[in-house]
């Protein structure tokens, strides 16, 4: 075989190759960016779990238990950090109501995820102090924080 032959043997195997991976990176792919969504998500349906309990409080619909305030600010705290990794590159489309915004105006939507977690820290302070005005103040703060990048981010 002369050597002409014998490199355009090997590119068509490489071609070949590549065109026999391309559907499966493709695929992995898409998986990765499925689990991203459902990731963010179940950290957001968490964050609503404890907040709910926290807005029942400061409707009355609880009694104020100080204490628990705190520790649910707390779990609230860390999951404020979770979210935000599963805003991967390609995952606006799919089971999503995320906008495309979050990733032209990186820095806004990265701004509000910080705000959130200093608000948090805040409610956290407020129910340690067990004065029901201040946490009522903070978690009316974190509401908004909330309500803005969701005004500004996600889908209705
Ligand atoms: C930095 C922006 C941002 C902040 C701050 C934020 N969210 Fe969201 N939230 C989003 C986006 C974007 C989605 C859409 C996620 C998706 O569908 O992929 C979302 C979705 C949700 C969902 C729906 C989850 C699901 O399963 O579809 C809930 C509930 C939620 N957020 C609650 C909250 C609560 C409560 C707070 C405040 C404690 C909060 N979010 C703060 C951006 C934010």
């Amino acid at each position: 075989m002369d050597e002409a032959r014998v490199k355009k043997e090997f590119l068509l195997l490489g071609l070949t190759c590549f065109a026999a991976l391309a559907p499966l990176q493709a695929a992995a792919q898409d998986r990765k960016i499925e689990q991203a969504i459902k990731h963010r998500k179940a950290a957001f349906t968490l964050m609503a779990t404890y907040v709910s309990r926290m807005v029942q409080t400061v409707e009355g619909h609880r009694p104020f238990d100080a204490k628990l305030m705190a520790q649910d600010a707390k779990t609230l705290e860390l999951l404020t950090r979770l979210p935000w990794e599963g805003f991967v590159e390609g995952s606006e489309r799919g089971e999503t109501r995320a906008k495309a915004d979050i990733w032209l105006e990186d820095d806004k939507f990265k701004r509000y995820g910080i705000d959130l977690q200093a608000v948090s820290a805040a409610v956290t302070v407020a129910a340690e102090s067990g004065n029901l005005q201040r946490f009522k103040a903070a978690v009316s703060q974190m509401r908004e924080v909330c309500n803005a990048c969701h005004k500004a981010f996600r889908k209705d």
